[in-house]
């Protein structure tokens, strides 16, 4: 679905599930490689990303060309068995042409110029950039691309990891450049911008600038307007870069690293450029809701590549080095956190990185080899989760299935978290979150989807906060709802169009007549404000926070109302029939037990339910034939299965009743299934 039209991705051939993670063997003397090496064959290790950072080794100097030393690095690679996911190194500029061209540097919204010195420090509109960036990408897949250890193509790394958008004059003169080709005319973009406000008006597309630092608010659809560039603009890097290695070679996959929940980026858009959708994810071990932040992050990949396997790009082995405070992970915790990931469509497991550095930023990240050498817990649990990765070869290249998917869309994320709104400290991610626990908590498998996109896979989309609707999507969901879907919206939907003007007559204007309600006036509410929720949905205490406002249902059915107030009475869920579907509508956000009662609802209204009797805080997601099974307990737990089954992590045999220690996982093949 979510893959450019006609275009096949070379798969990755590896012939396994993927183990390994990011390799800088360019910090280490030569004598430590070969230690290296072997003990990524101890570790069953068959895959490593290398020279993320060696853009300054690999061309010391203007001119200089010296990859000799990464020559000996995949020369180990092949006689070790490991296969290589070659960096085109281009995410750090060398100093030597920073130093020669400074305009490179990127510029902040003050207008201050960020300096040489940390990292992806380069404006995403520079042309010297780009041109160095593929210049050094088509030196070394010319030089590797029949090395047989080379087996995927890793470009730059995390786009827009620190520096997402660049306000110099260069980045200016590129987004005029976007504007054009967007508006055509100065007054289309006076239009969509609505310049008829506060003397806003553009006579020149000379005059417009990139949304720097002003007196207060800027415009708007310029803010938005930038956002979108400043995605597209780190997308030609990106897609730059690509290009050059497909003049090449079309045989092995190409992709970028993806950061989670990352805002600056649009997700759906380059998943496109992407042949095998990878993803960096760091959840807190400080957070109680690790495991939930994980499998959201792990939903959302699977989504990005159209249900398609995904790989984990980065994890933590343990602790990470760039938070205030960094835990590490509990014992136990990488083979918890990365066997669910596994069941959540990744084919494989990497990490950053292999060896801890000895030296510089990140001397303090954990890492497969810890400072203390392999007598160490982090070194065993790696190991063991090689073993385990092993065991589960029959799971490569099966595929989780879900029935329910939350939309996402990032047109609709940064216009939702511009300022001068009702509420302006909404944030789309944490919405989510609200509706994505109550489905996690009960082993529901879920999807994030475009609310433009083919919904009919789907019993049940919901759609929080989905501020910026397009007609197509608007459209869409009223075709879904009509055609037999359940659909839930909240608060603060559909209520701009995509310049981000008012859909007026009365919220949410496009879904008004399909949810049978309208929306008068909003009463946001303040931090720790609540109201109070009474109806036949509610429990006792049932409050609603965030926000509430004036609604009319214009023939839905009230399952939840305000109580007391000056909006009592007045409803806060409604359901209403259409065509073949439903719509509910949820004017506050509920606290968690009655958003849990209300998800139960919807799951039961659309017959969805797990693929073993739930159990709580024991995680179960289907993928393929097979059920992954996780308890994040803190103590044993029994299940009865209700069938027999064979776990691919142990050595127990069929059996009809699963026990699983704390962090403990099981890989469940229904037996009668095994070796048909
Ligand atoms: C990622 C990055 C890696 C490393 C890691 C540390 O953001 O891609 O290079 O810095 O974080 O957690
Ligand atoms: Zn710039």
């Amino acid at each position: 679905m979510n893959q450019r039209n006609n275009h096949v991705p070379p798969p990755l051939k590896l012939g396994s599930l993927a183990y390994g993670g990011d390799y800088n063997p360019d910090q280490w003397p030569e004598e430590i490689w070969k230690e290296d090496f072997s003990l990524m064959q101890e570790a069953g290790v068959n895959l490593v990303t290398v020279g993320v950072f060696s853009w300054a080794k690999l061309q010391p100097r203007p001119g200089a060309f010296e990859p000799e030393w990464l020559d000996r690095v995949l020369e180990l690679a092949s006689a070790h068995g490991v296969s290589v996911d070659l960096a085109t190194a281009t995410a750090s500029p060398p100093a030597w042409l920073i130093r020669q061209h400074p305009e490179i540097l990127p510029v902040d919204v003050n207008g201050v110029q960020l300096g040489f010195g940390s990292r992806q420090h380069y404006c995403p509109s520079s042309p010297l950039y780009r041109e160095a960036a593929v210049q050094l990408a088509t030196e070394l897949v010319r030089r590797y691309h029949d090395h047989p250890a080379v087996v995927m193509y890793h470009v730059g790394n995390e786009y827009g990891c620190h520096v997402p958008q660049c306000y110099c004059e260069i980045s200016a003169a590129s987004f005029r450049r976007w504007l054009k080709g967007r508006y055509e005319s100065i007054e289309a973009l006076n239009h969509a911008w609505g310049t008829a406000f506060w003397s806003q008006r553009y006579d020149d597309w000379d005059e417009i600038e990139p949304p720097r630092r002003a007196p207060t608010f800027p415009n708007p659809t310029q803010q938005l307007d930038f956002a979108r560039f400043s995605s597209d603009e780190l997308l030609e890097c990106f897609l730059a870069e690509r290009r050059s290695i497909e003049a090449i070679d079309t045989s092995k996959p190409i992709t970028t690293n993806f950061m989670a929940f990352f805002r600056p980026t649009d997700g759906w858009k380059w998943s496109k450029h992407q042949d095998i959708v990878t993803m960096d994810s760091y959840p807190d071990p400080f957070d109680s809701e690790i495991a939930l932040q994980s499998a959201m992050v792990a939903d959302l990949t699977r989504s990005l590549g159209g249900g398609r396997p995904w790989l984990l790009m980065e994890q933590a082995p343990s602790a990470v080095n760039w938070r205030q405070i960094n835990a590490p992970k509990a014992p136990g915790q990488l083979r918890e956190l990365s066997l669910a990931m596994v069941g959540r469509g990744s084919d494989g497991i990497l990490t950053f990185q292999w060896r801890a550095s000895a030296a510089g930023a990140e001397k303090f990240h954990s890492a497969m080899v810890p400072h203390v050498g392999q007598n160490s817990r982090v070194w065993r649990e790696v190991v063991e989760l090689g073993r385990d990765l092993h065991a589960l070869q029959p799971v490569l290249g099966t595929q989780t299935v879900a029935r329910v998917a939350l939309a996402l869309d990032w047109n609709n994320w940064w216009a939702l978290e511009l300022d001068s709104h009702p509420h302006s400290e909404l944030r789309l991610p944490e919405l989510l979150l609200q509706f994505y626990r109550p489905l996690f908590e009960a082993s529901i498998a879920t999807d994030f989807v475009h609310l433009e996109d083919d919904l009919s896979s789907y019993d049940l989309v919901i759609a929080p906060c989905s501020y910026l609707v397009s007609d197509t999507a608007a459209t869409n969901v009223v075709h879904y709802v009509e055609g037999g879907g359940t659909f839930l919206t909240t608060f603060f939907s559909a209520i701009v169009d995509p310049n981000d003007h008012i859909r007026l007559g009365g919220y949410p204007a496009p879904w008004r007549e399909m949810l049978a309600i309208s929306v008068e006036e909003f009463s946001p509410l303040e931090k720790g404000q609540t109201v109070s929720l009474g109806g036949i949905l509610a429990h006792s205490g049932s409050t609603g926070s965030t926000w509430s406002e004036n609604l009319t249902a214009q023939g839905a059915t009230t399952l939840l109302h305000i109580t007391g107030g000056d909006l009592h009475g007045v409803p806060a869920l409604t359901v209403a029939p259409y065509g073949d579907g439903q719509g509910y509508y949820l004017s506050t956000l509920p606290d968690a037990q009655t958003l849990s009662t209300i998800v139960g609802q919807l799951l039961a209204d659309t017959k969805i339910s797990p693929p073993l009797p739930h159990q709580r805080g024991v995680e179960t997601i289907t993928r393929g034939e097979f059920i992954f099974v996780t308890n994040h307990n803190s103590h044993y737990v029994t299940i009865e299965l209700g069938q027999s089954y064979t776990d691919l992590l142990s050595t127990n045999g069929p059996q009809t009743t699963l026990e699983l220690p704390p962090r403990g996982v099981a890989v469940l093949q229904p037996t009668n299934q095994r070796g048909a």
